[in-house]
């Protein structure tokens, strides 16, 4: 801990490949094996997709593993060669060659497993939703705050080739200013509640499955200053027993006066040719474009208003997938670790960093505020 993150990025170690490219995969630079920023993991089945992510990056190794259940330790020690496991956080937080925790937990345990991290000197991976109870949010503030420990909420979609896509045109100015922008998540979730029934009994899909489109509608949109939310619940909650709505739709206005559209549907009937399970779809002054999620397409007007479509599928689904189903994650968390890696490194910002989490956080309680008492909601502030 420590040695690594003095190396500046002009450091002979780095074989500089430029700033991340379009091709096999997204590049951050690379580092010698045993130079990497070490990752310990808790939280073994996402945590996992990120073990065998860790393999593509350039910055970042995995080191460490821990998990409640033997079998998601004996599977990670198998896929991993020279992974530490354990069923005690404590351990793999008292590892020197831990670097970067980073946490695949049912949504309740983030808070104290990100406080616990940075107290042990760890910077932090946490996945989305960051936090599904905003009462953490001055512990998590203090704990950075006295620390110094960076960290990363990996918000998968936004790391996604299609909307990594998305946001460089974006940035270049080719859709102008965002007007309107629509996203949703909606993916039929029987077998998750099956798998992980904290997803019924623990948390609120305002966080769980909302994280996504509204982190996106943050991320174009910037501050949010209403948000009027109305939600039921499907057959299909009702069948598991769900307590809260999982069929949630959200209108929003910016600060600057733009506004968003969110809808998550959790008990409905797929019908992935005519919808891709997220969307981020963005109407700007100058032109349009569609990102989806697991589609590895991206459509969107050039500046003849000519609509282009890239397929990534040839050329990217071994990043993405691995050539397994599509939808696995590996590339979009070897995206995100890779930037948090070189962010450290190079003392630069990362994002979606804590405070920007946290703001993500405030606007999902606005939602859950509004759905309970139906009036339209202004999400709280972080302060500082
Ligand atoms: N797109 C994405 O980025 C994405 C996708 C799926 C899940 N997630 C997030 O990942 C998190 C985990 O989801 P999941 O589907 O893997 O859930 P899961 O229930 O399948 O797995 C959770 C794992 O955590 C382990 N665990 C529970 N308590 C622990 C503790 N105290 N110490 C160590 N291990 C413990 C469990 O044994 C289990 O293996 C959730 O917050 C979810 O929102 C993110």
């Amino acid at each position: 801990m420590g040695k690594v993150d003095s190396i500046p990025m002009s450091h002979p170690d780095f074989l500089p490949t430029g700033r991340p490219v379009v091709g096999e995969r997204r590049s951050y630079g690379e580092l010698p094996p045993e130079k990497r920023l070490g990752v310990g993991v808790v939280g073994l089945h996402e945590g996992h997709t990120l073990l065998v992510a860790l393999r593509t990056t350039g910055l970042c190794r995995a080191v460490a593993g821990c998990d409640l259940s033997e079998d998601k330790r004996g599977a990670a020690a198998e896929s991993t060669s020279g992974l530490f496991v354990t069923d005690d956080y404590d351990q793999l937080l008292g590892r020197e060659d831990v670097d970067i925790v980073a946490i695949y937990t049912p949504d309740s345990l983030h808070a104290d497993q990100i406080v616990r991290a940075m107290d042990a000197g760890k910077h932090v991976i946490c996945t989305k939703p960051l936090i599904n109870d905003p009462a953490a949010i001055p512990a998590l503030l203090e704990v950075a705050e006295r620390t110094g420990k960076r960290l990363q909420v990996g918000q998968s979609t936004r790391f996604y080739e299609p909307f990594q896509r998305q946001r460089e045109l974006f940035e270049q100015g080719v859709f102008g200013d965002v007007e309107v922008l629509d996203a949703h998540y909606n993916h039929r979730m029987d077998w998750y509640y099956e798998k992980s029934p904290w997803t019924v009994s623990d948390t609120h899909w305002a966080y769980l499955g909302l994280s996504h489109p509204v982190d996106l509608v943050r991320w174009y949109l910037g501050d949010i200053e209403v948000v009027h939310a109305v939600g039921t619940t499907t057959a299909l909650g009702a069948k598991y027993g769900m307590k809260t709505p999982d069929a949630i739709s959200v209108n929003l206005r910016a600060a600057s006066g733009r506004i968003g559209r969110v809808l998550g549907n959790y008990g409905f009937h797929e019908l992935p040719r005519a919808r891709a399970l997220i969307e981020c779809f963005l109407m700007g002054d100058r032109g349009t474009s569609l990102a989806r999620y697991p589609d590895l397409r991206f459509t969107y007007h050039d500046d003849r208003g000519v609509e282009i479509e890239e397929d990534f599928h040839h050329a990217m689904s071994g990043y993405y997938f691995r050539h397994e189903l599509k939808g696995m994650h590996y590339g979009e968390f070897a995206n995100y670790a890779d930037s948090f890696a070189r962010a450290i490194l190079d003392g630069a910002p990362n994002s979606p960093d804590l405070k920007e989490g946290l703001q993500t956080v405030l606007v999902m309680r606005a939602i859950v505020e509004s759905l309970e008492s139906g009036q339209v909601i202004s999400p709280k502030r972080l302060i500082g």
